[in-house]
C-alpha cells in the first residue's frame, strides 16, 4: 500500500502551486462533465450500467425469514476466507439500498444489475416462498424505476439455499435444476411487470470449478473431474430451465441470456490466420457451458478431449439447454489465452503466458484490454448474435483514502479507459455490443478475498458504511455523460 499523500505534498507533485490550486481533485474533477469530444463515442442508446450481486452486498443474512445459504456456512470454515470476514454484513445494502441507488444515479447510469438471493425468496430452495423476501426486491425495483434507471435482474450469483446442497448436493443433482427452474418461474412472474431483462446464471466457469473441482468457493468440494463435467452440464441444464420459464411465466417480451466469465481469447498477433485460430479456440475453450448454450451440440473436441470424463446427457436436455436467448451477457476482465493458428488439433495453439505479464491489484486480473475488443467480436461472429451486454468488466485496486478524504485511483482509471478505448473501438465497427455494466458500484465482499479487494466506485468503510466517491466515479460519470471512452 503506498503512504497517504497530503493536499500539499500532492499539489507539489502534480506540479500545481498549492496557493494556486484550492484542490487537485476539484481541478481535476468533471463536475460539470467535459463538453462531448469530436470523433466517434459508443452508439446512441448504448446502455451504461454498474453490477452488484446479492451475498456479496445486502447483509441481513438472518433477517424478515432469509434461508441460509450455501456461502453463509462456507465463510465460517477456517481458513476459507482470506482476510477471515464474511458477508453476514456486508454493505448492509438490505437497509441503505435508497442510498445506492442515489450513488447509481449521481453516475448517470441507466441500468443496475443486481441479483436476486435465491434463499431470500425460497428459504429452502423449494416450497413456500417468503413474502417478506421477495418484497425487498419489489422495493429495490420501485425505487430504481423512479430514479430512472432500468433494473437487470440476475437469478443466480452463487448464493444456492443450503437447504438444497443438504438434501441433493446442490448443481450435483438435476432435481436443483428443476427446483430453479420452478424458482425462475416464481421470480419472473411476480418481478417481470418491471423487469425486463434477466441473466440466469452468473458464471458457470467459476462456481462449478471452484466451487466443486478445486474447493475454494462454496460449497467447498474437491470431486474428480467427470462429476465436475457432469455439474457443467446440470448448470446449462438450470440455465435452459429458467429461460424456458422465463417465457412460460413472465412477462410478454421479457429478454433473458446468460452472464459467463467466457473463457477469454483473443490472437497473439493480429493476422487473418490467428483470428481465425482465436475464433476456433474461443469456441472450444467454451464448449462446455457457452457453446453447447448457443448451439445445442457439445463439439467433438471437446467430447473427446473429455473422454470418459465426458458428461451424461440425453438429446432433450441438449434442447433444453440451447433454448434461444436474447442477449448474451459476458463478465470480461482478463486475456485467459493468447492464441496463434496451428495445424495440429483443433487448428489452434493457446500459448504460454509470462509471468511477468502485467497485472491489477488482483494476481489474476492481467491487463489485456483488446480482450474486450475480440472477444465480443468472435463471439457475435461464431454464434451469430446481435446483442451482447458486457455483464462485467472492472478492477480492484490499492485503495487508499489520502489526508485529504480523496481516493485517487488512477490504476483503475487506466484499467477502464483502456478496456474502454478497445470497446468502443468494437461498437465502431458494428459489434453489436449493446451495453456495459461495470463492476462494480461499491467496495463490497470479494468471494474468496474478503473484504480485501475492493472493486468498488465508490470506496466502502464497512465499520461505517460511509460510501466515498473514488476519482474513478468522475472518470464512469464523464464517459457515460459523453457517451465515449474519454481517450
Ligand atoms: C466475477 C463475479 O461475478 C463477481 O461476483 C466478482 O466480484 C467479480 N468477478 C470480481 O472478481
Amino acid at each position: 500500500m503506498s503512504d497517504p499523500v497530503s493536499r500539499r505534498q500532492f499539489a507539489k507533485l502534480a506540479g500545481l502551486s498549492a496557493a494556486g490550486v484550492a484542490s487537485p481533485l476539484e481541478a481535476l474533477e468533471v463536475k460539470p462533465v467535459s463538453p462531448p469530444r469530436s470523433g466517434n463515442g459508443f452508439p446512441a442508446g448504448f446502455l451504461w450500467g454498474t453490477a452488484t450481486s446479492s451475498y456479496q452486498v445486502e447483509g441481513a443474512v438472518n433477517e424478515d425469514g432469509r434461508g441460509a445459504s450455501i456461502w453463509d456456512k462456507f465463510v465460517r470454515i477456517p481458513g476459507k476466507i482470506e482476510d477471515g470476514t464474511n458477508g453476514d454484513r456486508a454493505n448492509e445494502h438490505y437497509q441503505r439500498y435508497k442510498e445506492d441507488v442515489a450513488l447509481i444515479k449521481e453516475l448517470g447510469c441507466k441500468a443496475y444489475r443486481f441479483s436476486v438471493a435465491w434463499p431470500r425468496v425460497f428459504p429452502d430452495g423449494d416450497g413456500k416462498p417468503n413474502l417478506k423476501g421477495l418484497d425487498f426486491y419489489n422495493r429495490l425495483i420501485d425505487e430504481l424505476l423512479k430514479n430512472g434507471i432500468e433494473p437487470w435482474l440476475t437469478l443466480y450469483h452463487w448464493d444456492l439455499p443450503q437447504s438444497l446442497q443438504d438434501r441433493f448436493g446442490g448443481w450435483r443433482s438435476t432435481e436443483t435444476c428443476k427446483i430453479f427452474g420452478d424458482y425462475a418461474a416464481y421470480v419472473a412472474k411476480h418481478l417481470t411487470d418491471r423487469v425486463k431483462n434477466v441473466f440466469t446464471l452468473n458464471e458457470s466457469g467459476r462456481f462449478v470449478y471452484f466451487g466443486y473441482g478445486i474447493g475454494i468457493d462454496a460449497p467447498g468440494l474437491t470431486l474428480p473431474q467427470a462429476e465436475v463435467n457432469q455439474i457443467r452440464h446440470n448448470s446449462a441444464l438450470a440455465h435452459g430451465l429458467a429461460v424456458q420459464a422465463v417465457r412460460a411465466h413472465g412477462r410478454r417480451g421479457t429478454r433473458v441470456g446468460p452472464a459467463e466469465n467466457i473463457d477469454a481469447c483473443a490472437p497473439a498477433i493480429d493476422t487473418p490466420e490467428n483470428v481465425r485460430a482465436a475464433g476456433i479456440a474461443l469456441r472450444e475453450m467454451n464448449a462446455g457451458y457457452l457453446n453447447v448454450i448457443m448451439t445445442g451440440k457439445y463439439t467433438d473436441a471437446f467430447l473427446k478431449f473429455a473422454g470418459p470424463n465426458a458428461p451424461k446427457y440425453t438429446d432433450a436436455e441438449l434442447k433444453i439447454i440451447s433454448s434461444p436467448v436474447d442477449f448474451l451477457g459476458l463478465n470480461i476482465y482478463a486475456p485467459q489465452h493468447y492464441v496463434v493458428a496451428s495445424d495440429q488439433g483443433a487448428g489452434f495453439m493457446p500459448l504460454p503466458i509470462p509471468k511477468s505479464f502485467p497485472h491489477m491489484n488482483s494476481d489474476w486480473l492481467r491487463v489485456g484490454p483488446e480482450t474486450i475488443y475480440w472477444v465480443p467480436k468472435l463471439a457475435a461472429k461464431i454464434w451469430k448474435t446481435d446483442a451482447i451486454y458486457i455483464s462485467e468488466n472492472g478492477t480492484s485496486s490499492d485503495d487508499v483514502i489520502t489526508a485529504d478524504g480523496k481516493i485517487y485511483d488512477t490504476d483503475r482509471i487506466m484499467y477502464l479507459r483502456n478496456y474502454l478505448a478497445q470497446l468502443q473501438r468494437a461498437t465502431t465497427e458494428g459489434v453489436p455490443v449493446r451495453g456495459y455494466f461495470l463492476w462494480s458500484l461499491m467496495d463490497n465482499f470479494e468471494w474468496v478475498y474478503g473484504l480485501n479487494k475492493r472493486f468498488g466506485l465508490y470506496h466502502v468503510n464497512f465499520d461505517t458504511q460511509v460510501r466515498t466517491p473514488k476519482l474513478s466515479a468522475s472518470f464512469y460519470r464523464n464517459v457515460i455523460a459523453n457517451n465515449a471512452a474519454g481517450v
